[in-house]
C-alpha cells in the first residue's frame, strides 16, 4: 500500500510536469488527487488497517496530496508566465513603421498669389495699406476724378448701401485715403477685396485687387514701365513679352493698360487670349493732376504712377484655372491641389 502511494505520487509529479495547458493539469488533478483517485480510495480505506499501519499510511496520503497540489499549482505559474510571454510578444507594437500623419492644410490660391505680389513690391521698397470694404461715394469715385456724370460709373456696377455709401467696386479709394493722411514721397500697394454687380465664369461679385501708387517729386512713365515690367517679369517668368497699350482711365493722365503674352498659347493666338495672341494684365497711368487737388497736393510739385491689378485674373492664368467661381466654392478637392 504505502509502495503503491510512493509510486502514484511520482507518477504523478512527472505527469504535471509534463502538462502543456491548464486544461491538462485539471485533468491530471482529477486523476490523482479527484473523487475517484486511487490516493482518495486509499484514504478511504484507512478504516480496515491495522492500528499500526493506519498512522503511517495516513501521513503518506496526506504528504502525497500536498506534493501534488504543490507542483500542480507551479507548473499553472510556468503555463502562464509562458502564455502571457506568448500574447505580448505576438501584440508587440512596431514603433518604427511609419506614422500617419496629420493632414494638413493649404494656402487658397488667392492667399498665395497675394503674398506673392506683395513679396514682389515689398522688395522693391513698396509698404502694405488698406482701406475699408464700406467707401464713402467721395474716396470711390469723386476724389478719383469720377464725377456722378461721368460714363464710367455705369461700368462700376456698384452695390450702394442705404446709408448712401457703397461696397468699393475697386482698391483706388486707397490712395485717396493715404494721400490724404501722408506726405511724399512714398510706394505702396493695397491689396483687398472689392465688389461689383456683375457674375459669370470670368467675373464675381467679390474679387481681390492689388491697387499701387508711387509719388514723388520726379516721377516719368519711364518708371512705371521698368516697374510694371518687373514684377510682371518676375510674377510670370522673365520670358514672358510684356506691352503697354494706351488706355483711359479718369485717375490717371496719360493712361496705359498692360498686357502679356498668353500663357496658355505663348502668343500663338487661342480660345483664351481671343486669337490676340496677348492677356490683358493691369491698369496703369500718371497720377491726374485732379487726383492730387482732391488729396490737397500741390499738382506743379509732386508726380506719381498707380496701378491696379485683378488677383483672381493673375491666379487663373499662373494656374490655368478656366471659372473663377472654383475660387469661392470651397470645395476640398479643388482646394488640394495648390
Ligand atoms: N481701378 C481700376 C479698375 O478697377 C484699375 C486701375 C487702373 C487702377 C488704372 C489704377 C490705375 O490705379 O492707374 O478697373
Amino acid at each position: 500500500m504505502l509502495e503503491k502511494i510512493q509510486q502514484l505520487t511520482e507518477e504523478a509529479v512527472a505527469a504535471i510536469e509534463q502538462a502543456a495547458s491548464s486544461t491538462d493539469l485539471d485533468l491530471l488533478k482529477a486523476k490523482y488527487l479527484g473523487k475517484k483517485s486511487e490516493i482518495l480510495a486509499a484514504l478511504k480505506s484507512l478504516k480496515d488497517l491495522s492500528p499500526e499501519e493506519k498512522p503511517k499510511v495516513g501521513q503518506l496520503v496526506n504528504q502525497a496530496k500536498i506534493k501534488i497540489t504543490n507542483s500542480l499549482s507551479e507548473r499553472r505559474a510556468v503555463l502562464q508566465k509562458a502564455s502571457q510571454k506568448a500574447t505580448i510578444s505576438k501584440e508587440k507594437i512596431d514603433v518604427t513603421l511609419p506614422a500617419r500623419g496629420p493632414r494638413l492644410g493649404k494656402h487658397h490660391p488667392i492667399t498665395l498669389v497675394l503674398e506673392e505680389v506683395k513679396k514682389i513690391f515689398k522688395e522693391m521698397g513698396y509698404v502694405v495699406a488698406e482701406g475699408p470694404d464700406i467707401e464713402s461715394e467721395y474716396n470711390n469715385f469723386e476724389a478719383l476724378n469720377i464725377p456722378s456724370f461721368h460714363p464710367s460709373r455705369d461700368m462700376h456696377d456698384t452695390f450702394y448701401l442705404k446709408s448712401g455709401d457703397l461696397l468699393r467696386t475697386h482698391t483706388s479709394p486707397v490712395q485717396i485715403r493715404y494721400m490724404k493722411k501722408n506726405k511724399p514721397p512714398f510706394a505702396i500697394i493695397a491689396p483687398g477685396r472689392v465688389y461689383r454687380r456683375d457674375a459669370d465664369v470670368t467675373h464675381s461679385a467679390v474679387f481681390h485687387q492689388v491697387e499701387g501708387l508711387l509719388v514723388d517729386k520726379k516721377v516719368t512713365f519711364a518708371d512705371l514701365k521698368g516697374t510694371l515690367s518687373y514684377f510682371l517679369h518676375q510674377f510670370f517668368g522673365k520670358n514672358r513679352r510684356v506691352r503697354f497699350r494706351p488706355s483711359y482711365f479718369p485717375f490717371t493722365e496719360p493712361s496705359a493698360e498692360v498686357d502679356v503674352e498668353c500663357i496658355m498659347c505663348s502668343g500663338k493666338g487661342c480660345r483664351v487670349c481671343k486669337e490676340s495672341g496677348w492677356l490683358e494684365i493691369l491698369g496703369a497711368g500718371m497720377v491726374d493732376p485732379n487726383v492730387f487737388k482732391a488729396v490737397g497736393y500741390d499738382p506743379e510739385k509732386y508726380l506719381g504712377f498707380a496701378f491696379g491689378v485683378g488677383i483672381e485674373r493673375l491666379a487663373m492664368l499662373k494656374y490655368g484655372i478656366d471659372d473663377i467661381r472654383l475660387f469661392f466654392e470651397n470645395r476640398i478637392n479643388f482646394l488640394e491641389q495648390f
